[in-house]
């Protein structure tokens, strides 16, 4: 299968030092762990279907350290090129460019859009700059297209909401069109 592999490992996953080591335990979330295995184990089907984790719930509850198991277990057993992105570092780092004609905006928004899995960390503090939301949009949009999943992690407060007041949530934070994707790139990984 080389549709996603690479042979030699690319210098692109770069996680956070705090998930560097991360491995689920018996501390993990049983929902969270369950949700995450059935994604590694059924990858391929997954993959090309578009479709990966999102998940979703209160600060603490481990999302971002089960987004890290997940992209350390494609990128070093599973062989898939994995980006870990801070949402709102990403976003920044994209604005930070002057030039939206320059080289290396091309290249890096190229990687968001082009690498096989994507992490979007905590995606729900959606600055208010419209550039911002905009950008959002077209790398959700791009990969929502291409069928490229992408595991995402948004914080929310709320107590086991039901799909419909969860999506309602998220729509007001990031806007009623990106979440139409986010929920189909969900598929049946969404963890609420
Ligand atoms: N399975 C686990 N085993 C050990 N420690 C864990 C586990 N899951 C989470 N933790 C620890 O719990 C803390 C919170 O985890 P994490 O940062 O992943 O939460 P989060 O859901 O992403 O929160 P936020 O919404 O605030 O970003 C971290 O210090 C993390 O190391
Ligand atoms: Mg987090």
């Amino acid at each position: 299968m080389t549709k996603y592999k690479f042979e030699q490992i690319p210098n692109l996953l770069v996680i956070p030092k705090r998930f560097s080591e991360v491995e689920f335990d018996e501390g993990t979330n049983s929902d969270v762990r369950q949700l995450c295995n059935n994604f590694i184990d059924n990858f391929d089907a997954y993959y090309d279907q578009g479709i990966a984790p999102v998940l979703t719930g209160p600060p603490g509850l481990g999302k971002s350290y089960a987004a890290a198991v997940m992209a350390k277990q494609l990128y070093y057993d599973l062989k898939v090129p994995v980006f870990w992105a801070d949402t709102v570092t990403i976003l920044n780092r994209l604005m930070d460019h002057k030039d939206f004609r320059s080289p290396d905006y091309f290249k890096l928004k190229d990687l968001i859009i082009k690498t096989p899995i994507i992490v979007l960390d905590d995606f729900g503090h959606m600055q208010e700059f419209s550039r911002s939301k905009e950008l959002f949009f077209e790398i959700v949009n791009s990969r929502y297209a291409s069928k490229r999943p992408t595991i995402m992690t948004m914080n929310h407060p709320l107590q086991k909401p039901d799909p419909e007041t969860l999506w309602e949530y998220v729509a007001n934070a990031v806007g009623a069109a990106v979440t139409r994707r986010i929920n189909l790139m969900a598929g049946d990984l969404l963890l609420a």
